[in-house]
């Protein structure tokens, strides 16, 4: 038996069976370097995925092991309970890099908890267990993630600590408003969310959360200015505007260091994860002082903001600073964009590819009907990880492939990316 095949026996026995894998075949990721891994039978991968949009500035980047090394032999953990310099220094730029006011910035452990800070926060600012959220999004596995994630693949529950309306985002190829011009769209979902506070809230609901690209959802990509028009709407009622930023953080976007700047909006609150860490688990709330010192009791986070993942995140922001890596991606985005395009052309199955900068999303679907290809999807990933190249998958039927590769990714790697998913998308269409 091969070492994949046993540590899968393994992993069945002893690992809830929702933890879903990837590939009929899965594999252990074992060593990484730049944009390249090796599995643990010696199998090398161009990643196209980074861990779930999680190594941002690359695998093994020397300043980065570094400052993990420099501070593990100093001190691992203290806890909250104590003042941490490299918190307080990440703390201090989060705050400044936010765009948001005379900001305070609470730091936890992932981004479902960070989800869970800021709708703690804004329920106990407005008094209020009502939320807004948008369908087809996805918020994390905690039990308050999931009660705003519209996406039944994901939420597996019910219950729930919040009366949760969703509204129309902005995935227009799937929209009763879609074959709309984008003005008139974002008018639509407008008037619908202004229907929804007048018939399905009681008062004022706390917040509105949401991604300004929806990750798991498939990358859906509203039109710019889309949540401006919506927070008039919350602004006129008091509802904050939460931005989960989660994926779409630390100029992935290219254009902007924040999916919200797209959107001539501010948020309340802001929450983010993943790539901040380059791989050690750090997320956190970053909000306007007044909604962040409201909370009336007393809280900590053992590990939230501890030493090891605080100086890990300050070395891999200044590897992003140093190499201006959210100008890489907005070039290297354009790039895969005009690939992926390309490609679109040829293969009718592939019925919107969409995105910005290094999170694009290719939706397959039947050409005529528009019905989900899940099935050719799984095909196209299985494809392309024979070819060597790994990418994600996402979407409400999980029929979007998701290319998000590092940000440092290099001219070079894209077009070798290219071709590998361009071979792959072809024997998998039989185009
Ligand atoms: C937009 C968004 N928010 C929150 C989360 C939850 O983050 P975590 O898995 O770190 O709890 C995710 C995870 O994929 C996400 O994509």
């Amino acid at each position: 038996m091969g070492i994949h095949a046993d540590l899968l026996r393994r992993h069945r026995e002893v690992i809830p069976n929702w933890v879903g894998l990837y590939y009929d075949q899965p594999i252990s990721l074992a060593e990484g370097s730049g944009r390249h891994v090796m599995d643990a039978e010696g199998n090398r991968y161009l990643d196209f995925f980074g861990g779930i949009l999680v190594t941002m500035v690359g695998h093994a980047v020397p300043e980065v092991v570094d400052a993990i090394k420099a501070q593990a032999e100093q001190m691992l953990h203290s806890s909250t309970l104590y003042l941490i310099e490299a918190q307080i220094e990440l703390a201090e730029r989060i705050a400044e890099l936010s765009g948001i006011p005379d900001a305070k910035v609470f730091f936890v452990n992932s981004g479902s908890e960070a989800n869970d800070t800021a709708l703690m926060l804004a329920t106990c600012y407005r008094s209020s267990n009502q939320v807004l959220a948008i369908r087809g999004s996805y918020h994390g596995k905690s039990h308050s993630a999931m009660a705003v994630t519209g996406n039944a693949a994901w939420s597996g529950t019910s219950f729930s600590p919040f009366q949760v309306t969703y509204v129309h985002g902005g995935y227009k190829l799937r929209s009763p408003f879609g074959h709309l011009p984008d003005e008139e769209f974002t008018a639509r979902c407008v008037d619908d969310l202004r229907d929804l506070l007048d018939i399905a809230v009681a008062g004022v609901p706390a917040a509105l959360i949401a991604e300004p690209i929806q990750g798991v959802g498939g990358f859906v990509t509203p039109p710019d200015g889309f949540f401006g028009a919506l927070k008039d709407v919350l602004d006129q009622r008091g509802t904050l505007f939460i931005s989960d930023e989660v994926q779409t953080g630390w100029g992935r976007t290219g254009d902007n260091f924040w999916g919200y700047q797209a959107h001539g909006v501010t948020p309340d609150l802001l929450t983010f994860a993943k790539g901040l860490g380059n791989g050690m688990a750090i997320g956190g709330v970053v909000g306007r002082r007044a909604i962040m010192d409201s909370y009336p009791a007393n809280a900590l986070s053992t590990f939230g903001g501890n030493p090891l993942a605080t100086s890990a995140a300050l070395a891999s922001l200044d590897v992003l600073e140093d190499h201006d890596l959210q100008s890489n991606a907005h070039k290297r985005g354009a790039q895969l964009r005009s690939g992926l395009d390309h490609l679109a052309h040829d293969i009718a199955e592939i019925v919107e590819v969409r995105g910005k900068g290094l999170m694009l999303g290719v939706e397959l679907a039947d050409p005529a009907t528009r019905r989900p290809d899940t099935v050719r999807t799984a095909r196209i990933m299985e494809e392309a990880k024979s070819e060597g190249l790994l990418i994600g998958k996402g979407g409400l039927y999980g029929n979007v492939l998701r290319i998000a590769p590092p940000l440092s990714v290099t001219e070079a790697e894209c077009d070798e990316g290219l071709a590998m998913l361009d071979a792959a998308v072809r024997r998998a269409t039989g185009a």
